[in-house]
């Protein structure tokens, strides 16, 4: 393990060993349970499991003849020769089949305005949007760039893109201009999808003028921008450039076949932090893809899409809403909630009335909402009905057992089951998780591998543990829609996944193995930070930092915070010619708002004579880490100049 995360995950080890408790499922909720214990022995037979899988839950234009081939390794091909359409699969097949009139996504506003798009609706909208793009010379293979709020156009954009062969990048609206034009050229879009803009905190919050920032400077492969009106600002126009949604879209043909696309032909780049300053922009393809993401939307959540309403709280920008709001939803025929804003507005009860009003059955969240709730009081969500929920879902990041109390007894009525789902950007679908009706739930812990898939925990040697003790997640058999590279840059895929273990992917989390063999996550063993569920690089908020002329040096660490899960502290060094600037922190986090976006601001900044480092010249995080939160700063004698923690304490006091 690094030596910035030893301490944290040494603590949370400790705790999380002290609970014991476990709650099986009521007896009615087995008894007509979707998934079946029998799932995980049948799993053991791999590729051809996923294999029944691809041919049950997806309607192929042309069967696939191989299952898996690994012969390439690291790089996997799933599902060889077939060819699949992920919009048809997504919406005509449930029209041809007579569920047109099924509702596929409520959306509401964050003002309180609604909408409703049945399955032939969505399909038609689709189709159009996929013209519309096809006359604006995206060809298949093109990419595209998306860069909208949660509205259902962001989905219609998806689909559309998938539909002709296109390949989206969703870049989420809370990246700044910079970050979106990083993006944008390392994906060489060709055309972006925006909006003028949302509604955050019952304001109007604009978006295309980080799309009109991004594409200022020359040099860069956009075409064209297409414009959503979603709040009607006032917004700047770059004639032949820009193009109206209603215009474009609006007044296109509703008529286009889908064809199928080679099971590995590629279906999105979604752009997420690693442990060095670039942002890595994970491939993932079509067949695999589909297929997991529809098996476990299915199992995890006990998915019956005739009566159900999933609700899905992600962002589509993240991966969570590229797999369970645009794609694994709508390919399973579910009806589902999209909801635009944020969860105080008008006030704090609105997710609670939204679930009352749609009475949604299935919720999926991360724990950052569940402890903002928490704080809110139990009075807020009591007020509400909220006996339509039946199962609940837990991600992106560990939940604490108080938490996972708290979400059981004041939203899903003391008996609704639990299911927390460990995943990444890179792995697609959900890799852990209980399956309801089946697993006997534990508070905190993510428990076991999804049936057909291979993980483990294991040591420094790559061995596995023994149950009672921790080590390194890994993934010891390749997965339907695991990632299929990184976008452009093969060698990087290599040795960020593969090189650390042989013959396992390694995954970047520490875990361990309790008495019963179930798996419990205790977070990131690299640089890497999870603020509020969302993936952060210390190294990217490092290089924001010191690319601001005040700046001589910065070090980032994230501290454990009781809200966000982690928070982002940053040390900086400053030049002599800053000293003028009596708000630099200031400065600062709107420099690091601007570089990569607001998410990526400091909570603080602190600013330090020097940073703690080796002799040979690393950054100590672990000490700085303890300076952040607080703690008495632990061994220090490795440091080139043992007094430096006390001369940081010493500024810190002033
Ligand atoms: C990292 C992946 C998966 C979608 C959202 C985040 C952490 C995710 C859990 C969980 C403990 C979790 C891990 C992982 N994480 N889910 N249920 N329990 N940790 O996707 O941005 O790719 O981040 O999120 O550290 O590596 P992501």
């Amino acid at each position: 393990m690094t030596e910035n995360t030893q301490t944290t995950q040494g603590d949370a080890f400790e705790n999380l060993l002290l609970e014991e408790r476990s709650f099986p499922p009521t007896e009615e909720f087995a008894a007509h349970a979707v998934a079946q214990p029998s799932l995980y022995e049948e799993g053991k037979a791999g590729p051809e499991f996923w294999a029944a899988q691809a041919r049950d839950l997806l309607t192929w234009d042309e069967d696939f003849t191989q299952a898996l081939d690994f012969s390439d390794a690291p790089f996997a091909k799933w599902f060889v020769g077939g060819r699949v359409n992920a919009a048809y699969n997504a919406l005509d097949r449930h029209v041809e089949a007579g569920r047109g009139d099924r509702v596929a996504i409520h959306f509401e506003g964050e003002p309180g305005d609604t909408r409703s798009y049945t399955y032939a609706e969505l399909t038609e909208e689709v189709k159009k949007a996929s013209n519309a793009f096809l006359s604006l010379g995206v060809e298949k293979g093109d990419r595209v760039a998306v860069y909208l709020p949660m509205i259902p156009e962001a989905v219609i954009t998806m689909l559309a893109c998938a539909r002709i062969g296109a390949v989206h990048s969703v870049v989420f609206g809370g990246f700044s201009a910079e970050a979106l034009r990083n993006r944008i050229d390392d994906a060489e879009a060709k055309l972006v999808v925006t909006a003028d803009g949302t509604y955050r905190r019952g304001k109007p919050s604009a978006l295309k003028p980080a799309v009109d920032g991004a594409l200022e400077r020359e040099g860069h492969t956009v075409t064209n921008v297409v414009v959503v009106k979603r709040n009607g600002e006032p917004v700047e126009w770059t004639e032949g450039r820009d193009v109206w949604w209603s215009d474009a879209v609006g007044t296109a043909s509703a008529e286009h076949t889908a064809v199928g696309h080679d099971s590995e032909h590629p279906l999105f780049i979604l752009y997420t932090s690693g442990t060095t300053g670039k942002p890595k922009g994970i491939l993932h393809t079509t067949g695999g893809y589909l297929t997991q993401t529809a098996f476990t939307h299915k199992n995890t959540f006990d998915l019956r899409p005739e009566s159900d309403v999933f609700w899905c709280t992600a962002d589509v920008g993240w991966v969570t809403g590229h797999s369970y709001v645009a794609y694994a939803p709508l390919v399973n025929g579910a009806t589902q909630l999209m909801y635009e804003g944020t969860p105080d507005t008008p006030h704090q009860g609105r997710w609670w009335e939204l679930v009352e009003k749609y009475k949604v059955s299935i919720l999926y969240t991360a724990p950052t909402a569940i402890r903002t709730f928490m704080k809110w009081g139990r009075d807020i969500p009591k007020k509400y009905d909220l006996s339509s929920i039946r199962v609940l879902g837990s991600v992106g990041e560990p939940i604490n057992p108080e938490a996972w109390m708290w979400y059981r007894e004041m939203i899903g009525g003391g008996s609704a089951p639990i299911v927390d789902t460990w995943w990444q950007t890179e792995t697609g679908a959900h890799m852990i998780a209980p399956m309801p009706g089946v697993t006997h739930t534990k508070p905190g812990s993510a428990q076991v591998a999804v049936p057909g898939i291979s993980v483990d925990v294991v040591d420094e040697m790559g061995e596995s543990v023994t149950n009672g003790s921790g080590g390194y997640l890994v993934v010891r058999e390749p997965w339907p829609s695991m990632l299929r590279g990184i976008w452009g840059d093969p060698q990087r895929f290599k040795d960020t996944y593969w090189s650390r273990f042989d013959n396992m992917y390694f995954a970047g989390d520490g875990a361990k193995r309790d008495k019963d063999g179930d798996i419990w996550l205790l977070g990131r063993v690299d640089d890497v930070m999870n603020i509020s569920g969302h993936r952060l690089s210390t190294t990217e908020i490092e290089s924001a930092l010191v690319s601001h002329p005040s700046v001589a040096e910065a070090a980032v660490v994230g501290a454990s915070d009781e809200t966000t899960g982690e928070a982002v502290v940053a040390f900086v060094i400053l030049r002599g010619s800053a000293v003028d600037d009596d708000d630099i922190v200031t400065t600062l986090r709107n420099h690091v708002g601007k570089e990569i976006g607001p998410i990526a601001k400091p909570r603080n900044i602190l600013v330090v004579p020097e940073l703690p480092k080796t002799r040979s010249g690393k950054i100590m995080r672990r000490l700085l880490k303890d300076v952040a939160e607080g703690r008495e700063v632990g061994d220090s004698s490795t440091l080139s100049d043992p007094t430096i923690m006390a001369q940081i304490a010493q500024s810190l006091r002033k």
